[in-house]
């Protein structure tokens, strides 16, 4: 029979659906999402200043290019929400709890040239991948392959390509390569 919907004992932290999963691995995956979500909330925010405030000669393909990659954060921001929901947990959402739990250094207000901002973004998706990789090892190794799914599948993938599309406006025109 299945039980009711219930406060399991994490503290009220995690209500206990049936999934099939001890809700010690629901609590721990979702302390994971929620800084992932966190971070990836503030990578695509990053995104959204850079496409607003890029200059100069590569303007147009990065302002372009920028709110590609912002649309594709928004969609993992939304997977990684609803994951924490589906396990039980509660998502952070609103800019105070963003800015009290992200890893990513805050970026100045001010404008900067394309170099320094695909560099700040590098650095962004970098801790992202770091954090993601462990956090699917973990999944992983407790079972929860819904959570690594989502962590291999579309996180660490969609990152690894973004990362591709920005690093190379840093390194020349490929001659001799
Ligand atoms: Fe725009």
């Amino acid at each position: 029979m299945i039980s009711k919907p219930e406060r399991a004992a994490t503290n009220g932290r995690v209500t206990r659906f049936p999934i099939a999963l001890d809700v010690a691995v629901c609590a721990a995956s979702v302390e994971n999402l929620n800084q992932l979500l966190a971070d990836t909330i503030s990578l695509r925010d990053l995104y959204k200043k850079h496409h607003w405030q890029v200059s100069g000669p590569t303007f147009y393909q990065l302002h372009l290019l920028f709110d590609k990659h912002f649309g594709e954060q928004s969609e993992l921001v939304d997977e990684i929400a609803e994951r924490i929901q589906t396990l039980g947990g509660v998502s952070i959402a609103v800019a105070h709890d963003v800015a009290e739990t992200t890893l990513i250094p805050r970026a100045p207000r001010a404008r900067d040239e394309a170099s320094v901002q695909i560099t700040r973004l590098l650095h962004a998706h970098e801790i992202v991948l770091d954090e993601a990789r462990a956090m699917a090892r973990q999944a992983a190794a407790a079972g929860d392959d819904g959570t690594n799914d989502l962590l291999v599948s579309d996180v660490i993938r969609t990152n690894e390509r973004q990362v591709w599309f920005i690093a190379e406006h840093l390194v020349g025109d490929g001659a001799g390569r």
